[in-house]
């Protein structure tokens, strides 16, 4: 089987690597030339653990490829998947700009039957607008060839989008015919031999998956991050509490962790197009729409914590940051929490030096030159107020109290991922502030 995979973005390059590890034949296609020559001598553009031995594995053995010639790779095929962006527009809805692109030039250049598949996060009706400017293409060309269009979103969790691809916990397509079906059914089936599921369905429910998906994850986070806010007030713990409704298992124990508001591309993204989704059809998703308000309000809550505790004076103090990727194991710092928070940090006069494992090149294009960068996290902390963990990087989770105490100028720990054990800061005699905890 021969397959084509347009955008080698995150999703595109997963999904095309992971498909030649089965045996497939994959082409990766995309316009941007500096890329694919890049990948072609095996530089992988992004951060992702174990990818780039993946891709360097499956080049050598001849079963994928890379190219920025979108016409040849899709007369060769047999099925297109098409992973390109869906940036948010100026509203917050989806733009379909590039994903349409593709459309149209499989409409110019198919030669048989395919199977033409949308992997990116794309608005429910966006299948149809696909089928549409394929058929207005080949109108174009006064030909007749049969095709399918079908959608397959993705569940991969950045920095671990290997496994999540391998393994998933369900795959979901949708499909208007019997044949694409059995395409479809073709080529997972390596993943669905060892037990994971495939779940086919008409083609809306399986677009509309992937936003539910996504709006339900957000709003354990917004609904957790809520409950802590009012854990402060009321003098509970959210640790204990998360433990208490975690073990009930209708609530189950995941995603309820309580930090300083979910980023990423996808998250925040994804909510927004749905109540977009929603309100162009005149619906409102009320919930959803607090969802992201709350988690607008909760990138802000370490600001807020910080100037309670320096009673507003922020003017000429220094903040060690720790941790800037919207989370672990990912240099992506796409809506993350620690750009709102600096930014703030820096509107109100303050210095801030910042240790990330993997994230500083993406720092350097957020903040360039307005903020210090540190070699590594006891550099920081040197002659600084406070330190400020805003990720939760496994190294910074042991901290060694004797050389913090050396190195800042103030004993204080503002912790936005809830990592550190208060009691053991308080006998130490740190000044702790978490999220939804309280002494
Ligand atoms: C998310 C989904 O988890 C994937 O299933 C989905 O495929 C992907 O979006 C997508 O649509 O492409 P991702 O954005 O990589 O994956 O990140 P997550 O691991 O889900 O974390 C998102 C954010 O939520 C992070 O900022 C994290 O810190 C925060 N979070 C997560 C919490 O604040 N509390 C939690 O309990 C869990």
């Amino acid at each position: 089987m021969k397959i084509a995979v347009v955008g080698t973005g995150y999703v595109g390059l997963v999904t095309g690597t992971c498909f030649a590890e089965t045996g497939i034949n994959v082409t990766c296609v995309d316009i941007d030339e500096t890329k694919i020559s890049k990948l072609k001598s095996g530089i992988i553009p992004i951060y992702e653990p174990g990818l780039d031995q993946l891709v360097l594995q499956n080049v050598e053995k001849g079963r994928l490829h890379f190219t920025t010639n979108v016409r040849e790779s899709i007369e060769q095929s047999e099925l297109v998947f098409i992973a390109v962006g869906t940036p948010p527009g100026e509203d917050g809805s989806a733009d379909l700009r590039h994903v349409l692109e593709v459309a149209r030039q499989v409409g110019r250049f198919m030669t048989n039957y395919l199977v033409v598949v949308t992997k990116s996060t794309v608005p429910i009706g966006t299948a149809v607008k696909v089928k549409a400017a394929i058929q207005d293409e080949l109108q174009k060309r006064g030909v007749e060839l049969d095709f399918d269009v079908a959608s397959n979103p993705e569940f991969l969790k950045e920095g671990n989008a290997i496994d999540d691809f391998m393994k998933p916990d369900r795959i979901v397509v949708g499909t208007e015919t019997e044949q694409a079906q059995k395409v479809l059914s073709k080529l997972y089936k390596p993943f669905t031999l060892n037990g994971h599921p495939i779940l086919f369905m008409d083609v809306p429910s399986a677009e509309m998956t992937k936003y539910a998906a996504n709006a339900m994850l957000a709003t354990k986070i917004s609904f957790i991050n809520d409950i802590a806010n009012l854990c402060e007030l009321v003098g509970a713990d959210i640790s204990m509490v998360r433990q208490g409704i975690g073990s009930d298992a209708r609530i189950g124990n995941k995603f309820i962790y309580a930090g300083a508001g979910y980023g990423g591309s996808c998250f925040p993204k994804d909510v927004k197009a749905i109540i977009k989704t929603a309100e162009s059809y005149g619906y409102r998703l009320r919930l959803l729409e607090a969802v992201d308000n709350i988690n607008e309000d909760q990138k802000k809550i370490l600001v807020k914590k910080i100037s309670q505790h320096f009673k507003n004076h922020l003017e000429g103090k220094t903040f060690a940051v720790w941790g800037l990727s919207f989370k672990p194991h990912t240099d992506d710092m796409r809506e993350a929490p620690s750009v709102v928070i600096i930014k703030k940090l820096i509107k109100a006069g303050a210095k801030v030096k910042v240790y990330d494992p993997v994230a500083m090149h993406e720092a350097q294009k957020v903040f360039g030159n307005t903020i210090e960068y540190g070699k590594d996290p006891y550099d920081v902390l040197i002659d600084a107020d406070a330190l400020v963990l805003i990720t939760e990087w496994p190294e910074f989770r042991i901290l060694n109290y004797k050389i913090l105490e050396k190195l800042l100028k103030n004993k204080v720990v503002f912790d936005g991922r809830n990592i550190y054990d208060m009691a053991e800061m308080t006998e130490n005699g740190f000044d702790y502030y978490g999220i939804g905890r309280t002494n």
